[in-house]
């Protein structure tokens, strides 16, 4: 087995690769002067399985186009299967046409990865109108869950607290997470005006006061939603607001946004690398690749 990536997610690429004891081979990603992709392998793929690890934050098309070239490539090569580690699976939340005349992105996305690789796992892919991964794959796939890590965390550094899920969508990880360290948790109704504005509505409120309160989410996008329900668990007496989530894309003024609604410290799994990304999926993810070695 060999591992690469494409560049966004190289840090977890080579721990992986030195856990597993395989070898992790740079791929170059490159462009020639007018703007089209050059990529260059490094090492013999002949009859070798390659795992390109790569989430899809930041730049979601270019990683995506990436992955296409890199596992289109990988092939001609003589590669013997190609996996593609999605920490973050991209394109997932178009997963209807919400307006006349919209691209179903989720279903594009699928059919493109079905053509060039072999086998996808993924952490957390935001599945809410489908039912699994297999409604829009035909290759094999596993889906992963951070919920273990993120309910360590928890346990780990907060006493008395309780769980907020900010939407009905989220009680996959809110409810979840609460089960596992055995402390209460309540999940929010949302109402998604557009991209960037949402109404959220506490309908079995807790008691708040003097609690640490962990709202969870799959997704920080722009924040709206995180400080949409910070407001509702001040409103019900709550000082200490942490935000934690498996995918932190953290676009716009999402840390500023969640600040302002009164959230004191923001965390997620580092599926994404940023600067909230301290919570740690490898052992997921090794536990999965165990498995193809
Ligand atoms: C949506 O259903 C997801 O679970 C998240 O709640 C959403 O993507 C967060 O987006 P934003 O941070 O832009 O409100």
């Amino acid at each position: 087995m060999i591992i690469t990536s494409c560049g966004n997610s190289q840090y977890l690429a080579k721990k992986l690769a030195k856990k597993l004891h395989v070898q992790y081979s740079p791929l170059l990603v490159a462009a020639f002067p007018d703007g089209e992709a050059y990529l260059k392998f490094d090492t013999n793929l002949k009859g070798k399985k390659l795992v390109i690890v790569q989430s899809f934050q930041p730049h979601p098309d270019m990683s995506l186009f990436d992955i296409i070239f890199a596992a289109e490539a990988a092939k001609d090569l003589g590669a013997r299967k190609v996996i593609l580690v999605a920490p973050y699976l991209g394109y997932m939340r178009q997963d209807k046409r919400f307006n006349p005349g919209e691209c179903v992105s989720s279903k594009v996305m699928a059919k493109l990865l079905n053509n060039c690789v072999d086998k996808l796992i993924t952490i957390d892919p935001h599945i809410h109108r489908y039912k699994s991964l297999r409604d829009i794959f035909t290759i094999p796939t596993v889906k992963l869950t951070a919920n273990f890590v993120l309910a360590e965390y928890i346990k780990k550094h907060y006493r008395n607290e309780i769980i907020i899920g900010p939407d009905w969508e989220s009680h996959q990880w809110a409810e979840d997470i609460a089960r596992k360290i055995h402390v209460s948790a309540t999940v929010l109704k949302k109402t998604r005006l557009s991209s960037r504005e949402v109404q959220v509505k506490m309908t079995l409120p807790l008691e708040m006061k003097n609690k640490d309160v962990v709202i969870v989410d799959d997704i920080i996008s722009t924040g709206h939603t995180i400080a949409e329900a910070a407001k509702q668990a001040h409103k019900l007496g709550a000082k200490n607001i942490t935000a934690i989530a498996v995918h932190g894309l953290l676009v716009e003024n999402a840390l500023k946004t969640m600040k302002k609604a009164g959230v004191r410290k923001v965390l997620t799994t580092n599926c994404i690398d940023n600067l909230t990304s301290k919570i740690d999926v490898t052992p997921i993810l090794l536990d999965a690749l165990r498995k193809e070695k």
